[in-house]
């Protein structure tokens, strides 16, 4: 019986009490590093703007920063002309497709969008996802199944990963684009085993191409099939701006190309770019495309208006292309030599995760914003200061930005050293038979 003080089973006080049985979730050794980042005021994660990520952006401070942070490689995100089709589509659709594709959420922009993508990349199909993590976890969950082998470079997008995980074949990682690794993995396959290769064209975190000229070349020797994620390859690299599947010339040689339209298409979704028949397996049982709202039009408005730009000015791939270099060669020339890679992503090595968030911070104060990258986006300890280049932003931008990195990383490093010197401990030479004392 209450005797006055103590709240009822049906309080508000009683149900804050009530024992979490998800509380030990905090324990999770990542979410407690972020929570201490945050407590010390170095937080480098989830950092709100003020406004579209522009070459120079508006953040949550009111202060404008050179962005190097975000994957708009084309500069389209701000374009008033994809803004206009996103609020045409709005208008004309509604705000939401209030169902899965496969009842009623399938629009007449959803189907030109997929002609209009299948035609890019000439290929006979493309299924529309609403995320580049889902055309992954679509794709890879149903095209491979209890008899095949999935092979899957290490630093694969986690949605790669994720996406072998869920099909019902065996997965077996291969070292980050070693080809002899793959090879040596290939050679072991049962020969009545079905091979599927994932990798990404372009690996998000540190620019690095996946080498796809070799790995198509084991494949056809080995009669795999070969998926590749283009995420950050999509109007940046190749003639046409079709990734580094089409720089490398290896298109037509590949099963499947996975895309996101967060990046250069300058929206959210994504798309599997395929055969018929895959694309038609993924129409009938994957749960992303399946079970699952159909893309908002807004943002299929968008990414129909943003891929048309990206085929009818390619002068914007000459300046993403011409500020990539710009900004390496900037960066180089300062002393902080990046990975070497190609494309719109360039990582700057800051190695030790402290390092990383100082050299952040130290960039963000002097008006640079930029991406901290580390474990488990990497491996540990091999941190990096991630820049993504737009070709939006001019040589001023990029000087400038190169300068403030540069000096961010070097000051972090140098206030991470140890300043005392280690004691000097004077070891007397050992006599024979003689223990020398421990020395602490
Ligand atoms: C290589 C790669 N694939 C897939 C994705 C997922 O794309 P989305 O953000 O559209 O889900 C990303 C996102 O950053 C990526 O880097």
């Amino acid at each position: 019986m209450s005797d006055g003080r103590t709240a009822g089973p049906s309080s508000p006080s009683a149900v804050g009490r009530r024992r979490d049985p998800f509380a030990p979730l905090l324990d999770n050794p990542l979410a407690a590093r972020l929570r201490e980042h945050d407590r010390l005021g170095a937080g480098t994660h989830a950092v709100p703007t003020g406004g579209a990520p522009e070459a120079i952006t508006v953040y949550g401070d009111g202060r404008k920063r050179v962005n190097l942070g975000s994957n708009n490689y084309l500069g389209l995100a701000g374009d008033p002309r994809v803004i206009e089709a996103a609020v045409d589509a709005l208008r004309q659709y509604g705000s939401s497709t209030a169902g899965s594709r496969v009842l009623n959420g399938t629009t007449r922009l959803h189907l030109t969008l997929e002609v209009e993508l299948a035609d890019h990349y000439g290929t006979e199909a493309a299924v529309l996802t609403s995320s580049g993590v889902n055309a992954n976890l679509a794709l890879l969950s149903t095209a491979c199944g209890p008899d095949d082998v999935l092979l899957v470079d290490a630093h694969a997008h986690a949605s790669v990963h994720a996406g072998a995980g869920a099909s019902r074949g065996t997965v077996v990682r291969f070292r980050h684009n070693s080809v002899e690794s793959l090879a040596q993995r290939l050679e072991r396959l049962d020969p009545q085993a079905g091979a599927v290769v994932a990798v990404d064209g372009v690996y998000s975190m540190t620019g690095e191409l996946a080498p796809l000229a070799e790995i198509a070349e084991l494949c056809d020797r080995f009669g795999a099939r070969l998926v590749v994620d283009e995420a950050h390859g999509l109007g940046v690299l190749g003639a046409q701006g079709r990734g580094a599947v089409e720089r490398t010339g290896v298109l037509d040689r590949v099963d499947a190309v996975t895309v996101a339209f967060s990046k250069s298409l300058a929206s959210v979704g994504g798309a599997v770019l395929t055969s018929r028949a895959v694309a038609e397996g993924i129409r009938a049982s994957a749960v992303p495309y399946v079970f699952s709202a159909a893309n908002d039009p807004a943002s299929v408005g968008a990414a129909l208006a943003a891929l048309r730009l990206l085929r009818s000015e390619p002068e914007r791939r000459e300046r993403l292309r011409g500020n990539g270099e710009l900004l390496r060669a900037e960066l180089a020339a300062a002393g902080a030599e990046p990975v070497p890679g190609r494309g719109a992503v360039i990582a700057v090595p800051t190695g030790d995760e402290e390092v990383t968030a100082d050299a952040w911070r130290r960039a963000y104060d002097a008006g640079v914003y930029v991406n901290a990258v580390a474990y488990p986006a990497v491996p540990r300890g091999k941190g990096v200061l991630r820049l993504s280049v737009m070709a939006t932003h001019t040589a001023e931008h990029l000087r400038y930005a190169a300068e403030v990195v540069v000096d961010a990383v070097r000051a972090a490093t140098e206030a991470a050293e140890p300043t005392a010197q280690p004691e000097v401990v004077d070891v007397p030479t050992p006599r024979v038979g003689e223990t020398l004392p421990a020395v602490a």
